[in-house]
C-alpha cells in the first residue's frame, strides 16, 4: 500500500496533524479507540487549552523550541475550532478551558476534521518495524492478523510518552527516533503525586486546602490533597515537574495570610484564646491536630512570645517536606523529556537527520504545566507538522 503520510498514534497530536497534512494520510494506532487520553482528561470534560498559554509554562531542554509552533497555532485558534463545532465550553480557573459536556466531543470533532481531510484511520494495528529505502519509508503493520507493508513519503511520530502504561503507552516514537539518528533526553514522570514513608499522612487522607508549593525553581498556588500514600492535587502535580529525587519542597499552608499579624493582634486584644482553636479557624481541623502532634501548638495566645509566633509562622509558611518518590508513570499525567529537540526543526517538526520524518506531541521533549498546556502543545505541534507536509 502506497500513501503520502503515515501517522503513528491517533492521540491528540496525531489526529490534529492528520486533519492538516493534506491528502493520502493514514493514521495507525494499536488501541481500540482513538484519543483515549482525551476521553479521560479533565475528569471527563477535557481541559483542552489554556487562555494564558505562553512559552514560559513549558519545560524542556531548549526553552525556545516550542515558541514557534505555539505562536503559529494558538489557544485562540483551537478555541475557534471548538466553537465552529458548537462545543460548549467554560473557563474553570486560571484560564483553563473545559467542555461543558463530555471530552468525547473533542474526539468526535477531531475525527470529523480528519474525515473532512480524507484521512484514514486504522485501529488495533501493530507497527512491526520501519525502514527508509530509496527515498521512502517502509513500515510493517499487523492489522486483523495480516501483515501489511505501508510505503510512505512521510512519517509522523505521535505515539506520546510513557505515562499510564495501562492505557497502552509505549516507547515506539522514542525507538523509531533513535533508529533514525535522534537522541533522547532523560524521561521521568511529571504532573504526578508525591509519595512519602508508609503511613506518614494516613490520618490526613482526604484533607484538602489551598497551598503554595515551592522550591528554588518554581512555585504554584493551587489546591493540595493529602492521600493515603502522600500528597496530590494541582499544586503538588505542578511542582512535581520541577522536583528531583532527594530534594525537598516547601509548602506554604497559609498563602497570603499574615499569621504573625493575626497572632500578635489576638495577643494584644487581651483575651485568652487557645492557639489550637485559633489555628482551626485558619486550617482544616484534622491538619491542626496532626501538626499539633509534631509541633508545639499548645498553650494560650496571650502567653506566646514574639519568637514563638515567628517560629510558628515560619513553619506554616514554609513546611519542608522531602518526598520519598512519586507515584510514577502509573498515574503521571505526562512524561517529562523525550525526543531531543536539538534534532528537530522547530517550525516544521521535521527531523534534521531524516527528511520526511516528523515528531510531535508528548513524544517530544516539551512538557507543559497542568491546565490545558499539554493538549495545546499537541494541537500546535500537530498543526505545524501537518502544514509543513
Ligand atoms: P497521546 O498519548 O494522546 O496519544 C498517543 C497515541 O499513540 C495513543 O492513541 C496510543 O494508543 C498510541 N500508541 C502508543 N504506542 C503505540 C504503538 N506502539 N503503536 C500504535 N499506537 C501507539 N492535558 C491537558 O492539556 N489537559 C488535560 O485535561 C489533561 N488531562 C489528562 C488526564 C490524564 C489522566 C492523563 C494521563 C493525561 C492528561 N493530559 C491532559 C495530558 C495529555 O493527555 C497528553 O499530553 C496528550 O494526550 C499528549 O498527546 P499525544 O498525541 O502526544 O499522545
Amino acid at each position: 500500500m502506497q500513501i503520502e503520510t503515515l501517522i503513528l498514534g491517533a492521540g491528540a497530536a496525531g489526529m490534529m496533524a492528520a486533519a492538516h497534512a493534506g491528502p493520502g494520510v493514514l493514521v495507525v494506532d494499536h488501541a481500540k479507540a482513538p484519543g483515549e487520553k482525551i476521553r479521560i482528561s479533565g475528569g471527563g470534560r477535557c481541559n483542552f487549552t489554556n487562555m494564558y498559554c505562553e512559552p514560559a509554562r513549558f519545560l524542556g531542554n531548549n526553552p525556545h523550541f516550542h515558541k514557534s509552533a505555539l505562536a503559529r497555532y494558538t489557544q485562540w485558534d483551537f478555541l475557534d475550532l471548538v466553537q465552529s463545532h458548537n462545543i460548549a465550553w467554560h473557563e474553570k480557573t486560571l484560564g483553563q478551558l473545559f467542555c461543558d459536556g463530555k471530552a468525547t466531543q473533542i474526539v468526535a470533532m477531531l475525527l470529523n476534521e480528519m474525515d473532512k481531510a480524507g484521512a484514514q484511520l486504522w485501529l488495533k494495528s501493530e507497527v512491526t518495524g520501519c525502514t527508509f529505502e530509496k527515498g521512502q519509508f517502509k513500515t510493517g503493520i499487523k492489522k486483523d492478523g495480516k501483515a501489511i507493508e505501508v510505503i510512505s513519503k512521510n512519517i509522523i511520530l505521535a505515539t506520546g510518552g510513557k505515562s499510564i502504561p495501562k492505557m497502552g503507552a509505549t516507547g515506539l516514537s522514542y525507538d523509531l527516533a533513535q533508529q533514525f539518528g535522534h537522541s533522547l533526553t532523560d524521561t521521568r514522570p511529571a504532573l504526578v503525586p508525591f509519595t512519602f514513608e508508609k503511613g506518614r499522612f494516613e490520618e490526613l487522607s482526604g484533607v484538602s486546602l489551598n497551598t503554595l508549593a515551592k522550591n528554588d525553581k518554581a512555585s504554584f498556588e493551587e489546591g493540595m490533597l493529602f492521600t493515603h500514600r502522600g500528597l496530590s492535587g494541582p499544586a503538588i502535580l505542578q511542582i512535581s515537574s520541577y522536583w528531583r529525587e532527594g530534594e525537598s519542597v516547601a509548602l506554604d499552608l497559609l498563602p497570603g495570610t499574615d499569621l504573625i499579624d493575626i497572632l500578635q493582634a489576638q495577643r494584644s486584644s487581651g483575651g485568652r484564646k487557645n492557639l489550637t482553636t485559633e489555628m482551626a479557624t485558619l486550617l482544616p481541623g484534622r491538619l491542626v491536630n496532626f501538626l499539633g502532634q509534631h509541633y508545639d501548638l499548645k498553650g494560650n495566645i496571650a502567653d506566646l512570645s514574639n519568637s514563638r509566633i515567628e517560629g510558628l509562622s515560619d513553619m506554616l509558611h514554609s513546611w519542608q517536606l522531602t518526598p520519598t518518590g512519586s507515584e510514577g508513570y502509573r498515574t503521571a499525567e505526562v512524561t517529562l523529556g523525550g525526543i531531543d529537540t536539538d534534532g528537530i526543526d522547530s517550525r516544521t517538526m521535521m527531523s534534521k537527520h531524516q527528511p520526511g520524518l516528523y515528531a510531535i506531541g508528548e513524544a517530544v521533549d516539551v512538557t507543559g504545566w497542568l491546565g490545558g498546556y499539554n493538549f495545546q502543545w499537541a494541537w500546535s505541534s500537530g498543526v505545524a507538522a501537518g502544514r509543513a507536509i
